[in-house]
């Protein structure tokens, strides 16, 4: 079976193509042009996917050596994401679906990023805990199987990927955050201050708000961001760093306490952030479970995941109609209650 999967929910063009189990293409084009303005301009983001959606999918076809007529399914992310985004590779997609009269399949991005560990060669086993961390979302689930997704708990306020840009900005250290923290972090104290960590007691929640509210009210502290040097900063981000980090594995501890899984995975842009992956790994250890953390090129926006969702699906008998609608947010009852 071939899969053509196209994402553009956010600031990243993607194609990708998998051959029965063997991803042949897994193009991303990133529009970096956003760093200037602090953060993704939506309008300018439609403009660019529409100007590259058709020729990275000629290259993607070219570079897995086949062409659209041998394709089997073609899937594309629905939502959540930009609507301007969305709407240009979905319809991109549903037309080329259309005219080539080849079954269609409209992807939840989350559940893309959920079952992304599926594109490394150590894959999640069934049951397993992912927590999805990413710009939009923050979300710690129980997968049961590929249609079975239990909802453990998830943010109240910020996402994590969200609070390290807010962080990140705050500091002046730049788009996107998540980077430039952990690079700052790298060289940073992270026990010079005691930032709080949320502790919701409430399902298995997570909070950022105040968490970002005490680094704005440090850096107040000390007159302001003008006033600190580089050092101070390198560990505000540390302290910041390693308080998210403990919110994020705090309910994960808990979760595997509380349920018999073979194995943990962290998906998402966040899960790129090498602090968040050791202390994960540590974790594992402890409990003696596998840990699944995708690639880099898995961890971001990609078209692997898309195409992989899809086929996951369509093998799962679900079979979409071109009426599929694209939808900017993930609705409060879109998982199973536990
Ligand atoms: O999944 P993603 O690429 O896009 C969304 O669907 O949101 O996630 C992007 C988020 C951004 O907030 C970015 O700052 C964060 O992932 N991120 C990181 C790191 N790399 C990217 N956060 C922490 N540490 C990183 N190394
Ligand atoms: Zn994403």
């Amino acid at each position: 079976m071939i899969v053509l999967g196209i994402e553009s929910s956010c600031d990243e063009t993607s194609v990708a193509v998998i051959k029965d189990e063997e991803l042949t293409a897994n193009l991303i084009a990133s529009q970096d042009f956003h760093t200037k303005y602090g953060g993704v301009v939506p309008e300018l983001s439609s403009r660019a996917h529409l100007q590259i959606v058709n020729p990275l999918v000629k290259d993607a076809l070219k570079k897995s050596n086949i062409e659209l007529n041998d394709v089997d399914l073609i899937a594309a992310t629905a939502g959540p994401g930009l609507i301007g985004a969305l709407l240009v590779g979905l319809t991109y997609a549903k037309g080329l679906a259309f005219g080539s009269n080849k079954p269609f399949i409209g992807v939840n991005h989350i559940e893309g990023h959920i079952f992304s560990g599926f594109l490394m060669p150590q894959k999640p086993e069934f049951p397993f805990l992912s927590l999805v961390v990413s710009g939009g979302h923050t979300l710690l689930l129980l997968v049961k199987s590929f249609t079975e997704i239990y909802k453990l708990g998830s943010t109240v306020d910020d996402a994590a990927g969200e609070a390290f840009d807010k962080v990140a900005k705050l500091l002046g250290l730049g788009y996107p955050g998540g980077p430039k923290i952990q690079n700052a972090a790298s060289q940073g104290d992270g026990n010079k201050i005691d930032f709080p960590v949320s502790d919701l007691k409430q399902k298995l929640n997570f909070s950022f708000s105040g968490l970002k509210t005490a680094v704005l009210r440090y850096v107040q502290s000390q007159g302001g961001v003008a006033k600190l040097s580089e050092q101070d900063k390198n560990d505000i981000a540390a302290c910041f760093q390693s308080a998210a980090v403990k919110a994020l594995t705090r309910n994960v501890k808990r979760a595997l306490e509380l349920y018999d899984v073979k194995t943990i995975s962290v998906v998402g842009g966040v899960a790129a952030n090498a602090f968040l992956k050791s202390e994960i790994t540590k974790l594992a250890e402890k409990y003696k479970k596998n840990v699944v953390i995708p690639d880099l090129q898995f961890c971001g926006d990609n078209a692997a995941m898309i195409a992989f969702r899809g086929k996951s699906l369509y093998e799962s008998g679900v079979r979409d109609t071109l009426s599929c609608k694209p939808f900017p947010a993930l609705s409060e009852n879109h998982f199973l209650e536990i």
